[in-house]
């Protein structure tokens, strides 16, 4: 039998990791719909479409102009959920040297060093670690798209920067759903009461061992 993956997970990090599924879906979706049904040459190809119908016509350049004023207040949200990320990355970096077992290159390592190791543990901790390397690349990346103007910086900068920040969409995606399945079956598996953890923080939280230690009918302790 593998060993469980809970433990004890300290409040500043439960609140953190729940800001950060709002941070990182807010990402995922606008960037989606953005690449997807609200990209602009979609929109636009309805809007052409749509006036040929009514028998109009409109130059290809109103139509991008009048798709791409429809997708800014959608887009806009892309930078409130990113400067949210931005955020609560460096708040990351603060709670992982705050007490309690919240850093996850020591527990990676940790892992990597027990006799008993489990390379299932070690699979997970290690996605962890390539999960917040690359969110402080989008972090970066995003933050110096956005001041790309006032930094001065050239078009091939930005383009490489755009071209990576954009192709990992694609790693974020994934880890959504290989994360919030993998923490389904554990749930079901070896690991019954994970989520719950990260929610109210653990059987070792003092709050979870309090009523347990007090004996049926005894005064409440102090
Ligand atoms: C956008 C969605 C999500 C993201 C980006 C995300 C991110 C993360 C990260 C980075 C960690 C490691 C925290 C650390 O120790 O530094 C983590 C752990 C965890 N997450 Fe999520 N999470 C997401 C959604 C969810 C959902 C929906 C659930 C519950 C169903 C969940 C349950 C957990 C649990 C139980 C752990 C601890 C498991 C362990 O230590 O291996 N997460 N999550
Ligand atoms: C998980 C995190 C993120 C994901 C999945 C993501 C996704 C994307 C995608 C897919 C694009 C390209 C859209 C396109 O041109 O088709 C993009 C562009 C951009 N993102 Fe992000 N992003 C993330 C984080 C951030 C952060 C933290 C910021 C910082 C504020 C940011 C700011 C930007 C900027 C400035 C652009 C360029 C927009 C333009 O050229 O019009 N992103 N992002």
């Amino acid at each position: 039998m593998e060993r469980s993956l809970r433990g004890r997970r300290s409040l500043p990090l439960r609140i953190w990791h729940w800001l950060d599924v709002i941070a990182i879906f807010g990402l995922l979706g606008t960037g989606f719909l953005r690449k997807t049904v609200m990209g602009w040459r979609t929109m636009a190809g309805a809007i052409t479409s749509g006036l040929e119908e009514a028998g109009t016509t409109v130059a290809p350049e109103v139509a991008r102009k009048i798709a791409v004023e429809i997708r800014t207040p959608m887009w806009d949200l892309h930078y409130v959920f990113g400067f949210l990320l931005a955020g609560l990355l460096a708040l990351r970096l603060v709670v992982a040297v705050l007490p309690g077992r919240s850093s996850v290159l020591p527990d990676l390592q940790r892992e990597l060093a027990r006799p008993d190791r489990s390379w299932h543990h070690v699979l997970v901790k290690a996605g962890y670690v390539v999960f917040y390397a690359l969110t402080a690349y989008m972090v970066a990346s995003g933050v110096l798209m956005y001041f790309k103007g006032a930094l001065g910086l050239s078009k091939d900068l930005v383009g490489a920067l755009k071209s990576a920040h954009e192709l990992l969409l694609y790693f974020f995606g994934a880890f959504v759903v290989l994360h919030v399945v993998g923490v389904f079956v554990a749930e079901l598996r070896g690991s019954p009461g994970l989520v719950s953890d990260m929610i109210h923080g653990g059987d070792h939280a003092p709050a979870a061992r309090a009523p347990a230690a007090q004996a049926p009918g005894a005064p409440p302790s102090p």
